[in-house]
Parts: C-alpha cells; sequence; structure tokens
C-alpha cells in the first residue's frame, strides 16, 4: 500500500459554514476541506500520496487529458450510520469497477488497499461533513487523469493523476418520492459492442448531454438508452441501471434487469437489488426486453412496476415513458410497492437500521 502525507487545511470551513453547507447540499455543489491526490508515472508507479486543502489543480494546456479524454471516475456514498458511526458501502466493488475501468483506458491499476485507504482518510478527515438523515450523504468521487504533457497519440500517457473529492448529497431527484418520465433515446446511443460502456469513462457522459437535452426539451426526467444495433433493447439510463417489476395482484414478484452485454454500466446498486430480491423472496432474473415489449406489457397489465438504480438516485420509480411514437404509463405512473420495499431494505442497510447479512458495510 502507498503511504499518504497528511497537510491539513489551515482554514477549513467554520461549524457555522459547514452547518450551512449541510442544510441544504444538491448534489455535487459544495465540496469538503480536504482531497486525497496520488502520482503514478512509469518507473516509478504509485507516489506522492497526500491528504491536502481541497483545491485547484495547475495544469499545463498540453495535458492528455485535455485532448484523448483519458479520464475515468467513481461515484460512492459514506453513510451517518444510526448511532453516529460513519459506513461506506461495498466500496471494494468499487475499487474492482475503477481498475476494470482503468484497464479498458489503458490506465495503471491501484491496489484495493491503497484505493480503500484514500477514501478512509478523506472521510476520516472530514467526517464533520457526513450529514445526518435517511437519504442524505456524503458522496465520494475518486477520479484519475492522464497528466502527461504533449500531443502525440502513439502510447497512452506515461503519468496520471488520482483524487478523492467528497460533496455531502441529499437525494438527486427530491427529497418526496415521484415518479419519473424518460425519455427512448432512438436519435442518439450511448456505447456499441467493444466500446467503453461497461467502463465509468468521462467520455460516456461527455457524449450523453445532447440526449439528455432532447430529453429536457420533451419534458422528460432522464434519458432511457437503447442497444446501439437495432435501437429497440433497453439497456440503462445516464447514470442509473433499470429493473422491470412483475406483479399482478397475488402473484409472486418477478424483477428482470438488462444483462451486462458489456455495452451498459455494472451498478453495485444493481447488483445489490439483484441479491436483495432473493432476500425478500422475489425472483430475479437478468435478460432483455425491447421498446415495443415494454409497452405491451404495460398495457395487458403484466409489467406493474419499473425503477431505475444507483448510487447518486438510489431507487427511482418510472412513471411514464415517451418516445417519438408516443407515450405511455407504468401501472398507476406513481411509485410502485415492490420497488419501495426493496429501496427501504437497501437504505435500512446502508444507514445501519436493518442488519447487514452479506456483509456489505464497510465501517470507517
Ligand atoms: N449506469 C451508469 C451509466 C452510471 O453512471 C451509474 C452510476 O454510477 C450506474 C449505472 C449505477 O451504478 P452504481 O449502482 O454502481 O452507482
Ligand atoms: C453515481 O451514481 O455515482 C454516478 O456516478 C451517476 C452520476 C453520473 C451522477
Amino acid at each position: 500500500m502507498v503511504d499518504f502525507e497528511i497537510r491539513p487545511s489551515p482554514l477549513p470551513a467554520s461549524p457555522a459554514q459547514r452547518a450551512a453547507a449541510l442544510a441544504a447540499p444538491g448534489f455535487g455543489q459544495v465540496f469538503t476541506d480536504h482531497m486525497v491526490t496520488l502520482r503514478w508515472s512509469a518507473g516509478s508507479g504509485w507516489h506522492d500520496g497526500r491528504l491536502e486543502p481541497y483545491g485547484p489543480f495547475t495544469l499545463d494546456p498540453a495535458t492528455a487529458v485535455f485532448h484523448y479524454g483519458q479520464e475515468i471516475f467513481e461515484g460512492m456514498k459514506a453513510y451517518r450510520q444510526a448511532g453516529g458511526s460513519i459506513a461506506l458501502f461495498r466500496p471494494e466493488a468499487n475499487a474492482a469497477r475503477f481498475n476494470r475501468s482503468a484497464r479498458r483506458m489503458a490506465m495503471p491499476e491501484i491496489d484495493e488497499e491503497t484505493f480503500l485507504h484514500a477514501l478512509e482518510l478523506l472521510v476520516t478527515q472530514d467526517g464533520a461533513w457526513v450529514p445526518e438523515g435517511i437519504g442524505n450523504s456524503l458522496y465520494l468521487r475518486p477520479m484519475m487523469i492522464a497528466t502527461q504533457r504533449g500531443l502525440g497519440f502513439t502510447h497512452p500517457s506515461d503519468s496520471y493523476l488520482f483524487c478523492v473529492i467528497a460533496c455531502p448529497a441529499t437525494a438527486y431527484f427530491g427529497a418526496a418520492p415521484r415518479a419519473l418520465t424518460v425519455w427512448l433515446s432512438e436519435e442518439y446511443t450511448r456505447a456499441a459492442p467493444g466500446g467503453t460502456g461497461f467502463a465509468k469513462a468521462g467520455g460516456n457522459y461527455g457524449g450523453a448531454f445532447v440526449a439528455g437535452r432532447l430529453a429536457a426539451e420533451r419534458g422528460c426526467d432522464q434519458v432511457v438508452w437503447l442497444d446501439s444495433a437495432e435501437r429497440r433493447w433497453v439497456e440503462e439510463m445516464g447514470g442509473m441501471n433499470m429493473f422491470f417489476v412483475y406483479a399482478p395482484a397475488g402473484a409472486r414478484p418477478r424483477l428482470m434487469t438488462p444483462a451486462l452485454t458489456g455495452t451498459l454500466l455494472p451498478g453495485i446498486t444493481r447488483d445489490s437489488v439483484l441479491t436483495l430480491a432473493a432476500l425478500l423472496g422475489f425472483d430475479a432474473e437478468e435478460g432483455r426486453i425491447s421498446t415495443d415489449q415494454w409497452r405491451e406489457e404495460c398495457a395487458s397489465g403484466a409489467l406493474t412496476e419499473a425503477f431505475a438504480c444507483g448510487t447518486a438516485a438510489v431507487m427511482a420509480s418510472i412513471g411514464t415513458v415517451r418516445g417519438v411514437d408516443g407515450q405511455w404509463r407504468i401501472g398507476a405512473g406513481l411509485p410502485g410497492p415492490v420497488t419501495g420495499r426493496l429501496r427501504d431494505e437497501l437504505l435500512g442497510i446502508q444507514y445501519g437500521t436493518r442488519p447487514d447479512p452479506f456483509g456489505w458495510v464497510h465501517k470507517v
């Protein structure tokens, strides 16, 4: 594991400033007093680990990341648990995904111990920034950028900067549960086989804004990405995976989520929901669903709920689906009971109000 030098901020926020920031943090606007940085160079590996005051970087305009987009990131949360302690949720899974992203982008991997230590250092130092209350958290954003200077495109960068920043966060879609309206993106696609869809690489998100803007113009909250070949198989949403729930009255609920084909992000929330579904006695499987099937199964009443899930969004019901051919409603168009049951279970484990049978909670 790499050693980190601790350089506390000489000017941390005062308790009053912090309290004001924690009162209404929103998402990704307010940052804590510190960040962690770590550098990699060919020949030396990872070095110069620091916990230091949060602040800007100075980078040459010819730095590789600005030109060829060699950047990856992660998203995870620290939760204030019942009793006041702080916990991360499955951070080993984020470390593993970070390294899968790194391999795809020809970037260096970080050993799990160093990755977790960097998170723990920041969360321990800035623990006062972890807000209380279910739905509130400290969102952690580990990232890595290519820092070699020069425009050559013959090989990947020979130096990298890893950094972790943190921001207090409230519920991504607002405090009161509501059902989202989503836009089926037929014009733009997010990822193609053999591409970078399974990696958490910045370029996947940069390429998504144009579809997000189109969706917003159509009165929708989010984009639903379809497969790039046929534009009919549902893959995922902008920053969330998707689940479809079949729970007609009296039947044992069945969940289906699109299989990991390489073009969608293997969400840690997705994986957790698949496991929790079994715990709650629901059937759950990975499969595929076309947009036509989605519409028909809503009309017949077989498909009763759909939801999106991810770290930032937690779990959000989908109420209405809109596309170039019109729109349809899922169930009553409101947050559904199966979604609610799974959400309560997940939040209960994350906030320490329910048992953690899978050892997902990582106390800091
Ligand atoms: N899909 C995309 C494109 C994402 O950016 C995210 C968020 O990280 C997810 C799915 C959900 O992943 P997770 O549950 O690990 O946050
Ligand atoms: C997350 O849920 O952590 C994400 O990274 C989604 C994001 C694009 C806000």
